[in-house]
C-alpha cells in the first residue's frame, strides 16, 4: 500500500491529489487549514486522514510530523498561495508579502524537514508543486513576488535535495500547467483532472539520486 501526505488538500490541485491516489487504494494524510470547512475532502472516499494544517505555522508542520508515526511514500508540497494581496510596485505589503514567502517558499521546506524521517524509512519521493513563473530564464516582469516565492523554492530544493544523497530519497519540483482552479481561474487552459494524472505519471517516474529538475504535468523540463 503507497502512503502518501497532500498540503493544501481541501481544493484545487490539492482535493484531486487525494481523489486519485485514494481512488486508487492509497492510504493519504491530507492535510489543510481548516477541516470543520473542508466538505469536499471529507465526501472522498477511500482510505483519507484529514489533519489541520498551516503550512505557514512551522511548529504545526514539525508537531504533525511527530504525530504521524508511520513511513512515507510520497510527500506532495502542494499548499500554495497567489500573492495578489502583496500589491503592485510603489504600494508593496511586505507584511503580505512576507506571509507569501513563508506559504510557498519557506514551507515547502519546513514540510520536508518534518518529513524527512518518514521519507527516508519508505525511500519515498518528495514532490514540490512549484510554477514555470519560478523560472528565472522564463521570468516576464509580472506577478513579480509570486515568481519571486516560487523561484525560492526552487533554490530551497535545489539547495536541500543533496542532503539525502544515498537516502534513497527522490526529489522532483512540479509546474502543473494553468490549470482551472481558484488560483488558475476559470479561463485557465487545462482541467485539474487532466493535470493531476499528468503529474501522477511523472511523480511516478521520480528517482533518487536523479539530477533535480523543474518539469511540467507532462514532462516537459523547464529552464531555471
Ligand atoms: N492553478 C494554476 O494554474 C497553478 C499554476 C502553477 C502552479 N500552481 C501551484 O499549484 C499549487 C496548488 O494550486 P491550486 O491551483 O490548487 O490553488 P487553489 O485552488 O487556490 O488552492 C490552494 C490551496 O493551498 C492552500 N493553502 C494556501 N495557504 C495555505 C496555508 N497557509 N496553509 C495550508 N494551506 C494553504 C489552500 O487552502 P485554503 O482553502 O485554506 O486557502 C488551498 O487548499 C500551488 O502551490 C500553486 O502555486 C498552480
Amino acid at each position: 500500500m503507497t502512503t502518501v501526505l497532500i498540503t493544501g488538500a481541501n481544493r484545487g490541485i490539492g482535493l484531486e491529489f487525494v481523489k486519485q491516489y485514494a481512488g486508487e487504494g492509497a492510504r493519504v494524510h491530507a492535510c489543510c487549514r481548516a477541516p470543520e470547512k473542508a466538505g469536499d475532502l471529507k465526501a472522498v472516499k477511500g482510505d483519507v486522514v484529514v489533519h489541520k494544517l498551516d503550512v505557514s505555522d512551522f511548529d504545526a508542520v514539525k508537531a504533525l510530523g511527530i504525530e504521524i508515526d508511520e513511513p512515507l511514500d510520497l510527500v506532495i508540497a502542494n499548499a500554495g498561495a497567489g500573492g495578489k494581496d502583496v500589491g503592485d510596485f510603489g504600494a508593496l505589503d511586505y507584511d503580505a508579502f512576507s506571509r507569501l514567502l513563508a506559504v510557498n517558499t519557506l514551507a515547502p521546506v519546513a514540510t520536508l524537514e518534518a518529513f524527512a524521517p518518514h521519507l527516508k524509512k519508505a525511500k519515498g519521493k518528495f514532490a514540490a508543486i512549484s510554477s514555470i513563473l519560478g523560472s528565472i530564464s522564463n521570468a516576464g516582469g509580472f506577478a513579480q513576488a509570486y515568481s519571486t516565492s516560487k523561484a525560492g523554492l526552487n533554490m530551497a530544493l535545489k539547495a536541500y535535495a543533496p542532503l539525502f544523497a544515498d537516502t534513497g530519497v527522490a526529489f522532483a519540483l512540479f509546474h502543473p500547467g494553468w490549470v482551472r482552479t481558484d488560483m488558475g481561474g476559470p479561463e485557465a487552459a487545462v482541467a485539474v483532472t487532466d493535470s493531476v494524472a499528468g503529474l501522477r505519471r511523472q511523480i511516478e517516474k521520480m528517482k533518487a539520486g536523479a539530477p533535480l529538475r523543474l518539469v511540467d504535468y507532462q514532462g516537459n523540463e523547464i529552464g531555471w
